[in-house]
């Protein structure tokens, strides 16, 4: 049976976890090619393993997203080893939480560079590649926190709010090369992203948003979001996603 995606070859950032993993499997079980990318080589790995197990095509590629020469390397070897690059899946993030007053600047630095800086990085890489006939797409995920600010997410909503202005500015500029920009914003969903905090005020601040909640959003539901996007006739360019846990007010 033909997929949505057949013949499609896709490029994913932060494939090593979450929603990045589930857009890969997700994508792969409609026919694209997928190339994997992010730090984490042995999950990649493994991730192309049941990929092609389950007789999808899959190319793991080791990229630190925030050192513009990996970046370039990942573009440039999705394209060769798929023969074609058809879309980019910019999806790796990190999210720090905390107040700014006493942050560790670290931090900060980290959410730029992986946010907001890879993310350009990869798409500046990809442009030239994604310019044909057969049209193409980038899909930037950003966030909830891209569109609703609050307390303790000051820089991480910086770098989202980063993102969708960046998305809305580069659609204008590449859509009349058939290059489709897609900001996804997803709510709450259960991944390690939010594991990463280590300060016990946000620890406890992000359980109490879930408890909030209830049932959370799962990276499935937003690789589904991302298919659908990427799956539709040229003439259409979904141009914003945003998906919140029916449970989730803000
Ligand atoms: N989970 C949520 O509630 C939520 C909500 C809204 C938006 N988002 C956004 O969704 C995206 C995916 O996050 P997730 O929730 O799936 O979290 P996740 O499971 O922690 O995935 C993050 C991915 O980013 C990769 N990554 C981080 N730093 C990188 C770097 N320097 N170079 C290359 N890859 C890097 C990680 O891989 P390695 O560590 O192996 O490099 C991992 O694959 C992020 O942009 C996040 O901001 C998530």
């Amino acid at each position: 049976m033909a997929g949505s995606l057949d013949r499609r070859r896709i490029a994913i950032t932060g494939a090593s976890s979450g929603i990045g993993e589930a857009t890969a499997l997700a994508m792969a079980r409609e026919g694209a090619a997928v190339a994997l990318g992010a730090r984490r080589a042995d999950r990649l790995e493994e991730l192309k393993g049941r990929i092609e197990g389950d007789g999808g095509s899959a190319v793991a590629l080791a990229v630190d997203v925030t050192d513009e020469p990996s970046a370039h390397h990942f573009i440039h070897a999705s394209h060769e080893a798929m023969g074609g690059l058809d879309g980019l899946i910019n999806n790796a993030g990190v999210m720090l939480l905390g107040p700014i007053e006493g942050a560790d600047t670290d931090q900060w630095r980290q959410m730029v560079n992986v946010n907001l800086l890879g993310l350009l990085y990869s798409t500046q890489a990809a442009l030239p590649l994604l310019r044909h006939a057969d049209g193409s797409d980038i899909v930037n995920v950003s966030s909830v926190a891209g569109r609703v600010a609050n307390p303790g997410s000051a820089v991480y909503n910086l770098t989202k709010w980063g993102v969708v202005g960046f998305s809305e500015a580069l659609r204008k500029e590449v859509g009349s090369a058939g290059i489709r920009v897609t900001c996804v914003e997803p709510g709450f969903v259960d991944t390690e992203l939010q594991g990463h905090n280590e300060n016990p005020v946000v620890k406890e601040a992000i359980e109490n948003m879930r408890d909030q909640i209830g049932e959370v959003l799962t990276a499935e539901d937003i690789a589904r979001a991302i298919v659908y996007v990427v799956s539709q006739p040229q003439r259409v360019s979904i141009n914003e996603v945003l998906i919140r846990p029916t449970g989730q007010a803000r």
